[in-house]
């Protein structure tokens, strides 16, 4: 009996492992990610980790974390993953109107300067970037404060580009849709004017961005690591917002200035406003907490 008991419990232990996430593991994923895509995974993020690995790993078939990081990293399977460990890796938290002094800045002090500075009897597109996008609600607030403009006069038009690392958040940000509790810091006008709620029967009550607004607004999926950004270099404003917050200094740095070489002169950059030291540090004028007139 005592050795049976001995060899189920080294079972369990043999189970439990093949289940964990060891150092040498959890240390694999933290260089492949940042080598990826800038972020540095710190050890609060571990047990996220794990569980995330070993959901995948019971989707695939597999025991848990260690065979999935085998399959991973030592036979070859790394490139059918990187999409769901990217995704792991990734926070993604938004909400429509985050740091609401961001749109108001846009809708009272550029949008009034970009105007002026148009040549009168043509209409202009005024280019916007909404760099981490995850789900879209960043780039969709942006375009419901410019519709509205747009609706009030002068009449201009607008283009709004989402774009994000993670597959998923850019499939979510097309699709549009948030669950109806989403939409509470919206202002009521617009809300009534670029939502459509979901017919009855859905288990949880679901909002859409409008057509009209979405047909404005286009999502990609774009890494900020990357050596170059195949995007138009005369944007007029880039919000790339509690991103740069994961990445290294060296990482913050060189993506600021990668972005900044997108905007048309005079353009504007806006951080998140616990980023807005990383545009400081890099000399760029400030015009109010995160926000840099570029050139
Ligand atoms: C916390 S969310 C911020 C969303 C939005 N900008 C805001 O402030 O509400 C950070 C987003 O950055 C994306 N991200 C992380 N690393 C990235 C990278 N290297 N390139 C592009 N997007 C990245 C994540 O997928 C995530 O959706």
């Amino acid at each position: 009996m005592a050795g049976r008991a001995q060899l189920q419990d080294g079972a369990d232990t043999a189970a439990t492992h093949a289940g964990r996430l060891s150092d040498r593991d959890f240390s694999r994923i933290c260089t492949f990610i940042h080598e990826r895509t800038g972020i540095r995974l710190t050890h609060s993020k571990r047990l996220r980790i794990e569980t995330g690995l070993r959901r995948r790993a019971s989707v695939l078939r597999l025991s848990g974390a260690e065979e999935y990081c085998r399959m991973v990293f030592d036979e070859g399977g790394l490139a059918e993953e990187v999409a769901h460990l990217i995704h792991l890796a990734t926070t993604n938290k938004t909400d429509f109107f985050r740091e609401r002094a961001h749109f108001d800045f846009l809708e009272t002090r550029i949008l009034p300067e970009i105007l002026a500075t148009r040549p009168a009897g043509r209409i202009h597109r005024l280019k916007m970037w909404s760099a981490a996008a995850s789900n879209g609600a960043e780039a969709y607030t942006a375009a419901m404060v410019l519709a509205a403009a747009a609706a009030r006069g002068p009449r201009f038009d607008f283009a709004v580009l989402g774009t994000d690392i993670s597959a998923e958040m850019v499939a979510d940000a097309t699709r549009a849709v948030y669950p109806a509790s989403w939409i509470e810091p919206v202002p009521p006008a617009l809300r009534e004017r670029y939502f459509m709620r979901s017919q009855a029967g859905a288990s949880e009550p679901l909002v859409r961005i409008v057509p009209e607004l979405r047909r404005h607004v286009r999502f990609a999926r774009m890494n900020l690591v990357g050596a170059s950004y195949p995007v138009d270099r005369d944007v007029d404003v880039i919000l790339v917002r509690n991103v740069l917050i994961y990445f290294d200094p060296p990482t913050q740095k060189a993506v600021v200035q990668r972005l900044a070489g997108h905007l048309r002169p005079g353009g504007h950059l806006i951080l998140g406003h616990t980023e807005a030291a990383v545009g400081s540090a890099l000399g760029l004028r400030q015009c109010a907490t995160g926000i840099f007139r570029i050139g």
